[in-house]
């Protein structure tokens, strides 16, 4: 097993030692897993392609590390305790040893329509034990899940399906979420639709979990067949063995956004993302058999996969699975979930703290919080009001709070306190952990050197070394990878972030660089909303920004011009409008997208080569008109002083 880090000097010790031998230190830590047959080499990396590999020629399975391995040792230590959606409904939980059983039983379900190693599933389910099942299933199976987030709509789910090319779509008849019921089966038949009606799609079969009609799970379509989960379920006795994949095999595909329309595909592959997860896991958050971890992140982003999924069951922790949401049936949700299953440690977004901070301390006090020994944040930055309350309020002054940095393609935390060893400082993610080199970039791709005496610096944040969990690859587009990631500044991978390094070495991150926002945490490219907008038959153009939200962390604003201009456009029909542009978004992206403002104007401020200038539409969307900077450039300064006036906020 791991070994952990127990002081600062340890810490600095393992640090040195994993810059100083890279492959030595991860071969040690990698010892600590089942491997069928060990690797040849341990690493073998270029950042010019880029091609990254750990634990060349070892074979390994992470279903059979996350769950097998512990049902053997320890069968009855419990895995994963579900909370439903509504506090009335009884929890569930499973050991180690039922847990196996349910996901060899999924993995012969998948078998039995025909799965095979290296096929993509695509998964859109809601946070239900099935999910959690299903992606183990894959991962045993040796298939490549590809989950695509409930929240996300038709069109963003026949997009993903499309570009994974899966085959087997497994989704459920509705999502439980608060006081509503979603669709999610209608959801898939939608998508369904556009890809029949578009082109020639790689979908072959449908499973649908919890339908209501198992006679009629799915709406017929050509070529598709359709299966009830219910029912392969009973009739299911194979219970398939882990398959023994190559380290560099491809685990899984996650969609996520960028500064160009179309979502990438990040790829990770089997060994080195096991063994980062898992170390980082460890590290961070130090738990002991008997603690319950929960990480209320949805399965469908990376945190889920990460730290819901993979790295606790790896290290043979009892996790939760939440399936509703903070707020329901009141906002006392989270906290008496916590004393419930006696939660003793809690990570969530800041988006999550800062909208329950609105209520108050008297729903954190109504609960029983004396499990919690440790807490953490991802996602976003952590303000320095949400990071007091969070730590006063919610953790009562003993719980350390770990703000975690860290990205889809980066698989594990890169950056983070870990917790009880690390001094906090709110606000700063802090220091890498051992095996992650972090740089600070100037925009001419030269590292900033630490000062001496060292000071604050602030630059692009950049890695220099490869880690075991860095993607490999956006999905059948190598080329993207690269241009992306590693070819902005030869020799790095990229972040899209910007840092800051104080005197002490500690990291805060500021935010990105590039035309992404992180809107309650959910990460969308300006890109892509824009995409959307213009989708709508009365838009020319659209301009999408980030601007500060107090809950939200950055809240969307978009800028939009009309075919017909705006003359005759009354108070009525300008509301109309906005309302079903709003529902475009929604309709081609999904409600996480919606813009929060929406600004008709006469036109964008461009350059004479007809680029938009959005820092001043940046400026415009927080209320901020000072120090325009330099106007000149601008084809027409003078639509700087229209779109003010029409501002929205
Ligand atoms: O800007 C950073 C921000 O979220 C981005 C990555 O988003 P995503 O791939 O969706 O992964 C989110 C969960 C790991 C980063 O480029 N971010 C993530 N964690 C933090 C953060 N910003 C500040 N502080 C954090 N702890």
């Amino acid at each position: 097993m791991i070994d952990l880090i127990h002081d600062l000097e340890g810490y600095q010790a393992e640090y040195q030692r994993s810059v100083e031998d890279p492959e030595g230190f991860w071969a040690g830590v990698a010892t600590g897993f089942h491997w069928q047959k060990p690797w040849d080499r341990v690493l073998n990396w270029n950042f010019e392609e880029p091609s990254v590999r750990w634990f060349e020629g070892g074979l390994t399975n992470l279903c059979y590390n996350a769950v097998d391995r512990h049902a053997l040792r320890d069968g009855d230590r419990v895995a994963l305790i579900w909370e439903p959606n509504s506090p009335n409904d009884a929890p569930r939980q499973w050991t180690y040893r039922e847990l196996q059983e349910a996901v060899a039983r999924t993995a012969g379900m998948l078998q039995a329509m025909g799965v095979q190693a290296g096929d993509r599933v695509c998964l859109y389910m809601p946070m239900i034990p099935e999910l959690l099942w299903s992606v183990l299933a894959c991962a045993r199976l040796g298939a490549v899940h590809s989950v695509v987030f409930g929240g996300f709509s038709a069109r963003s789910l026949a997009d993903r399906v499309a570009d994974a090319g899966a085959a087997v779509v497994v989704c459920s008849e509705k999502i439980r979420r608060g006081p509503r019921d979603l669709p999610c089966r209608a959801v898939v038949e939608e998508a369904l639709d556009l890809l029949e009606a578009e082109q020639d799609h790689p979908v072959r079969k449908v499973l649908v979990q919890g339908s209501l009609d198992p006679s009629k799970p799915l709406r017929s379509f050509s070529n598709i067949q359709s299966w009830d989960w219910d029912r392969l379920w009973d009739q299911t006795t194979a219970r398939p063995q882990p398959r023994w994949m190559d380290a560099e095999d491809p685990l899984f595909i996650l969609y996520t956004s960028g500064s160009t329309g179309k979502p990438k595909g990040v790829l990770h592959s089997t060994g080195g993302y096991m063994v980062y997860t898992a170390y980082s896991f460890a590290q961070v958050f130090r738990t002991a058999p008997g603690d319950v971890f929960w990480c209320t992140a949805d399965i469908g982003w990376i945190t889920g996969h990460s730290y819901l999924a993979y790295g606790p069951l790896l290290q043979g922790a009892t996790v939760v699975m939440f399936e509703g949401i903070p707020t329901y049936p009141d906002p006392s949700r989270f906290w008496k979930i916590c004393e419930r299953h006696r939660v003793s440690h809690f990570y969530t977004a800041p988006t999550a703290i800062r909208a329950l901070m609105v209520h108050g301390d008297a729903p954190v006090q109504s609960a029983d919080l004396s499990s919690l020994r440790v807490l953490g944040s991802v996602g976003e930055p952590i303000n320095e009001e949400a990071w007091q309350w969070y730590h006063r309020v919610v953790g009562g002054e003993r719980c350390p709070v770990t703000d975690t940095w860290w990205q889809t393609e980066t698989g594990g935390i890169l950056i983070g306190a870990l917790a009880g060893v690390s001094p906090l400082k709110p606000t700063y993610a802090g220091r890498p952990l051992p095996g992650v080199q972090p740089v600070l970039l100037d925009p001419q791709g030269r590292e900033l050197e630490p000062t001496d005496p060292p000071s604050e610096q602030e630059g692009l944040l950049a890695m220099r070394f490869p880690w075991p969990s860095i993607l490999r690859s956006t999905w059948g587009d190598h080329e993207r990878c690269r241009t992306t990631y590693f070819s902005p500044f030869p020799g790095y991978y990229f972040t899209g972030d910007g840092a800051r390094r104080d005197a002490d070495g500690m990291f805060r991150i500021i935010g990105r660089v590039d035309d992404v926002i992180n809107v309650s945490g959910h990460r969308l490219g300006t890109a892509e909303i824009e995409n959307a907008l213009n989708r709508h038959p009365r838009v020319v153009e659209s301009a999408v920004v980030g601007y500060d939200h107090p809950i939200k962390g950055q809240g969307i604003y978009a800028y939009v011009i009309l075919r017909s201009g705006l003359q005759d456009l009354d108070a009525d029909s300008e509301n109309q409008l906005i309302h079903e542009l709003s529902e475009t978004v929604v309709r081609e992206i999904g409600a996480i997208a919606r813009p929060d403002r929406i600004q008709l104007v006469e036109g964008l401020p461009k350059t004479r080569s007809g680029k938009i200038m959005r820092r001043f539409l940046r400026k415009i969307a927080s209320g901020d008109t000072s120090q325009m900077g330099d106007t000149t450039t601008l084809l027409d300064p003078s639509i700087l002083d229209a779109i003010w006036a029409g501002r929205k906020g």
